[in-house]
């Protein structure tokens, strides 16, 4: 058995306008679960007190749900509560997974539902963002967008065209004409540039410094910015960054920065770069995350910074399967 919460809320409280948006509200839930007549066990309704034209019970009889139980109760009038209001709990007798439907004017009552949810991670480099990201994406059946591969992307182009990065209209002109596309496959993001899957060549220490470098340009910061929010607007995603918080999506309601000690970082990444047969030693690590650090905090336009409003989690002491548990916890809190 299955509960399947709903709202709806009415323009005027007049019985044609209960029997609208009742029946708006369960075929919406019908549809959007792949509910048959014959698994809807009950039906319970609770209207809010403003609303006195007709029981939703009877509106939803009226609109054909006539094989189950139906029962229809009036809500305290409680100050500050969305007026006009009409929720339901629809049990069903299905195994699968529900989706919630919130229409009209409830959907302000859970924007955790709407069609399309995103997340901030921000944070330094070998903070954990992108392993932490993938796992939340994971858990919570999203999309984990690597925003710092779309600026890798930038600068192995640069690389590649032999461009003098310190020349900025030369950086502009590339950023200009840039074929840059995120796809996703079953191993994850794939990053294409100029059609071509770029995602193993972006990983090298040279791209990563050069990544932080080109990112300090405005236009190379307008064109990505664009092409995130364009992505984070069509598809539910973690995005893991510098800028996503404070700048990108600054509206977001989840924001989580990560920190840890440019020691711990720079241990973690030498461990995962000896693992794919990289010979850098830990120092030479340390000595690159501590000036991509400084690169990424002192550049004008949207440096690396921790937004007002976001959770601080220090991963120096902690796995990344208790920092992505961590997250959708405070996710969870939330909603
Ligand atoms: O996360 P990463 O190490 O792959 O990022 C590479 C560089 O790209 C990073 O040093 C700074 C830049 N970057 C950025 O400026 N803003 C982002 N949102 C992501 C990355």
């Amino acid at each position: 058995m299955k509960a399947i919460r709903g709202a709806t809320t009415l323009s005027c409280d007049t019985a044609e306008e209960v029997r609208t948006a009742t029946r708006e509200l369960l075929q919406s839930i019908a549809k959007i679960n792949g509910l048959k007549n014959d698994e809807i066990v009950c039906m319970m309704f609770s209207s809010t007190a403003d609303i006195k034209s007709l029981y939703p019970a009877k509106a939803a009889r009226e609109a054909g749900f006539c094989d189950c139980a139906l029962y229809s109760s009036l809500e305290p009038d409680i100050s500050g509560s969305l007026a006009m209001c009409i929720r339901v709990m629809v049990l069903a007798d299905i195994d699968r997974k529900v989706k919630y439907v919130y229409l009209r004017g409830a959907k302000s009552l859970r924007k955790d539902l709407s069609d399309v949810i995103n997340i901030a991670l921000d944070g330094p480099a070998g903070s954990g963002k992108s392993t932490v990201s993938k796992l939340v994406a994971k858990k919570l059946d999203i999309l984990s967008l690597d925003t710092g591969a779309m600026y890798r992307a930038v600068a192995l182009k640069c690389i590649n065209e032999g461009v003098d990065y310190s020349e900025k209209s030369q950086v502009d002109r590339v950023v200009e004409n840039i074929d840059l596309r995120v796809e996703y496959g079953n191993g994850g993001q794939l990053t294409l540039l100029d059609g071509k899957d770029v995602s193993g060549d972006i990983r090298t220490s040279q791209v990563s410094m050069l990544a932080s470098y080109v990112s300090a340009y405005p236009s190379v910061r307008a064109k990505m910015v664009s092409l995130q929010r364009e992505i984070a607007s069509r598809v539910s995603c973690i995005l893991d960054g510098r800028d996503i918080g404070t700048n990108v999506l600054p509206d977001c309601l989840y924001k989580f920065f990560l920190t840890a000690s440019p020691e711990v970082r720079a241990e973690r990444r030498f461990k995962e770069d000896k693992l794919k047969g990289s010979t850098q030693t830990y120092e030479d690590i340390l000595l690159e995350i501590n000036e991509r650090d400084a690169q990424d905090r002192n550049r004008a336009v949207a440096p690396l910074k921790c937004a007002d409003d976001a959770v601080v989690i220090d991963t120096s002491e902690m796995t990344a399967e208790e920092v992505a548990n961590t997250i959708c916890e405070r996710i969870q809190e939330k909603i």
